[in-house]
């Protein structure tokens, strides 16, 4: 490679449904059971990369500033990847800006490496599919896998590298669901969800998480195919209490939640007995995802600014795929 080789693309974060919690393969990230999840319209990372046979190393710039050290080699190590698949060795120039303020409680590292994949390939002048964009993002962080299929999507876990990616089950304006996202901490995880997922194992309950995971993946695909909301809402809030439950097993304990968790989790479950849908399911922070129906968002987000600790409601409708930016 001689020239300067650019492209640049746009992801969307997606909220779980079906969690994923703990891999059977860290190095690749191959998980130990399938997920689903929604992306997140509204949201997204928008991420260039330049291949440039001046640079000795590669370079990573995250919303205008030079990144450190490990951010830089997780970057590397997808950017070998590529560069394995294109058979170069030319080092690149990554700049990445998210258009939701960072520390805002969602995570970026989805987004972050669906949109990272794409603008490396494409820069590198490869041509992959959607399962092999997929599987790529996969290696940079797991939920990245299915940011780059549209709208609601799974993640068939698979056993090796070469199957486990994410695919479409439904396009975005399937199901007019909202996800509500209720900030209640702006501050950092102490443990990031890679660590996370390497003590999931410590926890007497992961077990019986994954053996019963298909039954769970099985049910939301259904709810979600038959746009049965409180066949949703039933499944979405088990598979967040028992993903929540092994990390409160683990050794040592993962408490992600503040008490304004806990409050919000409690005024979703009393809007739902009133009659709204809604539904609540939580990554590795403190915020808590209300998942609502165009009928009832509305209302829905009215309360939940007055659950004290909210700090503000951000809102995302389902969202397109991963893809290349003008
Ligand atoms: O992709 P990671 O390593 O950031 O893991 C994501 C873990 C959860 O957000 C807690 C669950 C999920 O499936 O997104």
């Amino acid at each position: 490679m001689t020239a300067n080789n650019s492209a640049s693309a746009i992801a969307h974060p997606n909220i779980a449904f079906i969690k994923y919690w703990g891999n059977r393969d860290e190095a690749l990230r191959i998980p130990s059971n399938g997920s689903i999840s929604m992306n997140l319209d509204g949201l997204e990372t928008r991420t260039t990369v330049e291949f440039n046979p001046s640079l000795s190393k590669d370079a990573l710039f995250l919303n205008g500033k030079k990144s450190g050290v490990l951010a830089t080699e997780r970057v590397t190590a997808l950017l070998d990847r590529v560069r394995s698949l294109a058979s170069i060795t030319t080092r690149a120039r990554v700049t990445s800006e998210n258009n939701f303020p960072t520390g805002s409680g969602i995570a970026s590292s989805a987004s972050a490496f669906a949109a990272l994949a794409i603008a490396a390939s494409a820069a590198a002048g490869l041509e992959l599919d959607e399962s092999a964009l997929s599987r790529l993002a996969r290696t940079g962080s797991g939920s990245a896998s299915r940011s780059v299929p549209a709208g609601f999507v799974e993640w068939l876990p698979g056993k090796s590298d070469a199957n486990s990616y994410a695919l479409s089950i439904a396009p975005p304006n399937h199901w007019d669901l909202l996800d509500l996202i209720v900030i209640v901490s702006q501050g950092h995880k102490k443990t990031g969800s890679t660590g996370g997922h390497r003590l999931a194992s410590t926890s007497p309950l992961q077990t019986a998480r994954i053996s019963a995971a298909p039954a769970r993946l099985e049910e939301c695909r259904r709810a979600l195919l038959a746009r049965d909301f409180s066949a949703l809402a039933h499944i979405v809030e088990l598979d967040s209490n028992i993903m929540h439950a092994v990390m409160m097993t683990s050794t040592p304990p993962l408490f992600y939640w503040k008490p304004a968790t806990l409050a919000v989790i409690e005024r979703v479950t009393a809007l739902r007995a009133a009659g709204l849908d809604v539904c609540y399911t939580i990554d590795a922070g403190p915020n808590v995802h209300v998942i609502t129906t165009g009928a009832s968002a509305k209302r829905a987000r009215r309360e939940l600014l007055q659950v004290s600790g909210v700090i503000e409601v951000l809102t995302a409708r389902p969202g397109g795929p991963a893809r290349i930016a003008p």
